[in-house]
């Protein structure tokens, strides 16, 4: 059984990645600790507790945590996931409540608690990972692993033309955790770009008209009725988050390289863009396992299986 604590900032496919952490046999979600990003840390706060009462998870401890990067000012996603975080659905109130400890309090607190057992997966920004870090040290000697959705290594950025979202807004926290010398496995744009589930599949999902398999279809439609076209894009949904955690319980989902991977923090255009120094002598040892290849077919299977064997 994989211990994690998912830390995440809901979000569409934060969302989806919840619901397959509760579906998962292999997998005991420990806790959510929440972020601000795509919406604020009071909306994802929200939002979590919402998922859970949805999945009837009222087990699962979560914790609020960081409502602003590390230095640099807040950026949001609310264009991509709608004001609310979860696709302006209207969901009923949660009946949960979060933890009163911090989210950084309740990392470090269970990560030093269980040496070796805890898979961090941060799929949000990284600002309550280095926090954590920095409050405790010892939780890079203790941590199983580390497995971040973030980064953008030889694809484009969807921020910038280089950066991914979750480093770009907090490229100073980024920072801080890919050099704390834990134990990271990167799954970055390279892979979940290619991750990609399409909107006969999600009504396929949703055809066993579960409250779950019909939140995430009633979610998904906003995406594929407001953001996707925009973008010329009615079909096709990336599932960055839900290939992060599917990695961390069965990573031969995809192909790993070892990476130096580096965070730019000074550049004007450049800030938040991460850097991979595949295949070049005399750079420094790699910090990462980075996601370069992705077995689609059998992660989009997998995801829809066990969620709508679950819900
Ligand atoms: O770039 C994709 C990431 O940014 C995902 O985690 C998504 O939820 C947003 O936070
Ligand atoms: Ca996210």
């Amino acid at each position: 059984m994989l211990r994690i604590i998912l830390d995440t900032d809901p979000g569409i496919d934060d969302a989806l990645a919840l619901f397959l952490a509760l579906a998962s046999p292999e997998v005991q979600l420990a806790a959510v600790t929440t972020v601000s990003g795509n919406v604020s840390v009071e909306q994802t706060t929200r939002n979590a507790l919402t998922l859970l009462t949805l999945a009837g998870r009222s087990d699962i401890p979560v914790a609020r945590g960081s409502a602003q990067p590390l230095v640099s000012t807040s950026i949001d996603a609310a264009h991509v996931h709608g004001a609310n975080g979860l696709g302006e659905v209207d969901f009923p109130i949660p009946t949960l409540e979060p933890v009163t400890r911090h989210a950084v309090d309740l990392i470090i607190e269970m990560v030093m608690q269980a040496p070796g057992e805890i898979t961090l997966v941060p799929i949000g920004p990284l600002t309550n990972i280095a926090l954590a870090v920095r409050k405790e040290p010892r939780i890079t000697e203790r941590v199983r692993e580390v497995v971040i959705m973030g980064g953008a290594l030889r694809v484009p950025g969807n921020v910038t033309p280089h950066a991914e979202f979750n480093i770009a807004s907090d490229a100073h926290a980024a920072h801080i955790v890919l050099h704390a010398g834990w134990p990271i496995r990167l799954v970055s744009l390279d892979t979940t770009t290619r991750a990609i589930m399409h909107r006969a599949q999600v009504e396929e999902l949703a055809a066993n008209g579960s409250r779950v398999t019909t939140a995430i279809r009633q979610m998904m439609s906003y995406y594929f009725e407001v953001f996707g076209p925009q973008h010329g894009n009615t079909d096709r949904f990336h599932m960055h988050d839900p290939l992060c955690l599917a990695a961390a319980f069965q990573p031969d989902l995809i192909t790993w390289e070892p990476v130096y991977v580096d965070v730019e923090l000074t550049g004007t255009l450049t800030q938040g863009t991460t850097v991979g120094y595949f295949n070049r002598p005399h750079t420094p040892a790699p910090n990462v396992l980075a996601s370069v290849a992705v077995d689609t077919e059998r992660f989009i299977r997998l995801y829809m299986e066990r969620v709508a064997a679950a819900f």
